[in-house]
This record gives C-alpha cells, sequence and structure tokens, in this order.
C-alpha cells in the first residue's frame, strides 16, 4: 500500500526501459510467531538507487534478509534476475554488506588487500587457482574504485571506520556483484567519510550500472543520494522519488505520533 495519494509516484522514477532486477511480491515474514513484515511488493530496475528508512525495528533488516532468502517468508515470493534469491544462478551477482560492517572484529590480522580478495572466492575456485590473474585485476580495480589503494597493504585494524566500510564494500565491488544491497553502512562514521562513501554508492549506480539498495536510520544522508524512497514500518508507507519524499510532519501524522524529528533517525541505531 502506498499512501500520500502517490499511488502514482511508484514508478515515476525508475527507468521502465531497465530490466527488473528484483521482485517481491506480497511477501510477509514471521520472526518468532510475530509478523514483522506485511504484504511488501517491491520492483527494483537495474541501475536503480533506492533508499529504504523507517525507525528502529521496523523490519529493515529483515526485509534485506528476505531478499537475500535467509529468512524464509511466511508468504509472498522474491526473485532475483527471474530465480529464488538463493539460486545459483544468482551467484556472484549479489553483493552484501551486512549491518555494522565497519565493526570488524578487532585482532584479526588481515590487510584491506587480503579481505577484499576474499569477495572473488566462491565454490568454484575454493580449491582451485582459477584465472589468478583476472581475480588479481578485479581486487586491484575494486580497491582503487572505493579509494584505498594508500592502504592496501595495511591491517585493517589500523583502519577508521569509514575505511573499513568501504573496505567491505570493495569485497562487494571484487565479487562483480550486480546488485548491492548495504544495511547501515553510514553508523560509526564520520560525515566527510559518510559523504564520501554516498558518492561513491552513486557513481557505482551511474557509471558501473550497479544496482543499490541501501537502508539508513540517516535520512538527512540517504535523501542527498537515493534517487528512490521507501519508508517502512511493518508495510511500505511511501515508495517513491525522493523528491516526494514526505516532510517529517507529514511523517508523523502518517504514524500517529508527533513530534518526530528527523534526529529520531540517527538515534535508535539497532
Ligand atoms: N532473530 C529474531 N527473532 C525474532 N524477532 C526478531 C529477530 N530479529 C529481529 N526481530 C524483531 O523483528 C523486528 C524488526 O527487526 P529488524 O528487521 O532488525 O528492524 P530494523 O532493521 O528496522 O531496525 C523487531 O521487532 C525485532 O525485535
Ligand atoms: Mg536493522
Amino acid at each position: 500500500m502506498i499512501i500520500l495519494g502517490c499511488e502514482n509516484l511508484t514508478q515515476s522514477n525508475v527507468i521502465l526501459t531497465e530490466p527488473t532486477l528484483l521482485k517481491v511480491e506480497n511477501l510477509s515474514v514471521n520472526r518468532s510467531g510475530k509478523l514483522i513484515l506485511k504484504d511488501i511488493n517491491l520492483v527494483l530496475r537495474k541501475g536503480e538507487f533506492v533508499g529504504i528508512v523507517g525507525p528502529n525495528g521496523s523490519g529493515k533488516t529483515t526485509l534485506l534478509l528476505s531478499i537475500l532468502g535467509f529468512l524464509k517468508p511466511e508468504t509472498g515470493n522474491v526473485e532475483i534476475y527471474g530465480n529464488p534469491p538463493m539460486s545459483r544462478k544468482n551467484f556472484d551477482k549479489i553483493g552484501w554488506v551486512s549491518q555494522a560492517a565497519s565493526y570488524l572484529p578487532k585482532g584479526i590480522r588481515i590487510t584491506v588487500r587480503e579481505l577484499v580478495r576474499l569477495g572473488t572466492i566462491n565454490s568454484r575456485n575454493l580449491f582451485f587457482e582459477l584465472d589468478k590473474i583476472g581475480r588479481r585485476e578485479r581486487v586491484t580495480n575494486a580497491i582503487k574504485m572505493v579509494g584505498l589503494q594508500d592502504v592496501e597493504n595495511v591491517n585493517i585494524e589500523f583502519l577508521s571506520g569509514g575505511q573499513r566500510q568501504r573496505a567491505v564494500i570493495a569485497r562487494a565491488l571484487a565479487s562483480q556483484a550486480e546488485f548491492i544491497l548495504l544495511d547501515e553502512p553510514l553508523v560509526g562514521i564520520d560525515r566527510g567519510t559518510r559523504n564520501d562513501l554516498l558518492k561513491l554508492l552513486d557513481r557505482l549506480c551511474h557509471d558501473e550500472d550497479k544496482t543499490v539498495l541501501m537502508v539508513s536510520h540517516d535520512l538527512t544522508a540517504i535523501r542527498q543520494t537515493a534517487h528512490r524512497m521507501i519508508y517502512l514500518e511493518e508495510s511500505i508507507k511511501f515508495d517513491g522519488s525522493t523528491e516526494d519524499f514526505p516532510d517529517l510532519q507529514t511523517l508523523a501524522d502518517l504514524r500517529g505520533i508527533k513530534p518526530v524529528h528527523d534526529q529520531s533517525f540517527n538515534h535508535n541505531h539497532s
């Protein structure tokens, strides 16, 4: 259900000629017997940069995990490139940057380059040195894309939060993923780095034809970059172009809560 009479906006900013990448139909998801997501319908096309916002506990992570096929839906269906999410055909096409990726465990002795190289390992080349040169090149390119070439041989424990986040994104890029899902990638990084990261993601959509689906509490930041916004609270309450995203007062009315400040998105990190 799209509110605010925005039904006609749902597809308005979507490049309708681009192929459908993700299709979510009538998805409902329970966790521990509690309904978390209700009747989600969502279509993403190649090259889109879509931001998902919503309060803490509104089901954003649950939606990403369901799209990835980690959670089994109660009803409904998810297709990526026309196949179930876990299909072998989607192998290597999906890059997943999980919540708090920048908080990589301390004490792990691994360099940026080694971490990014992990992105190129899959079941086909795990035990064989297949396409070693091609893989090396992909790692080098991915590191360059996120601007970490100066620290590529540095142990990740010495990096800042933003640099770590970029290293994790580079890992997804090295895997040649076309569809990149990020869960709260802006948490724990400073403002400057946050802007760099958003610019990078935007460039990936425009220049590399990647598709980005990003969850964030940071409404202000995501609004600056995403072409399309989704407001999720159990169900999709808004889905449309970023310019048409409702103001905070309208959102507050929508939720029956007042007042709602922009900050409420930033405070409740889960
Ligand atoms: N492993 C779990 N088992 C049961 N309920 C969960 C689990 N993880 C999250 N939840 C519940 O699902 C709801 C949505 O959580 P989540 O998708 O993480 O929200 P968000 O990412 O928007 O903060 C919350 O009420 C949370 O308590
Ligand atoms: Mg979450």
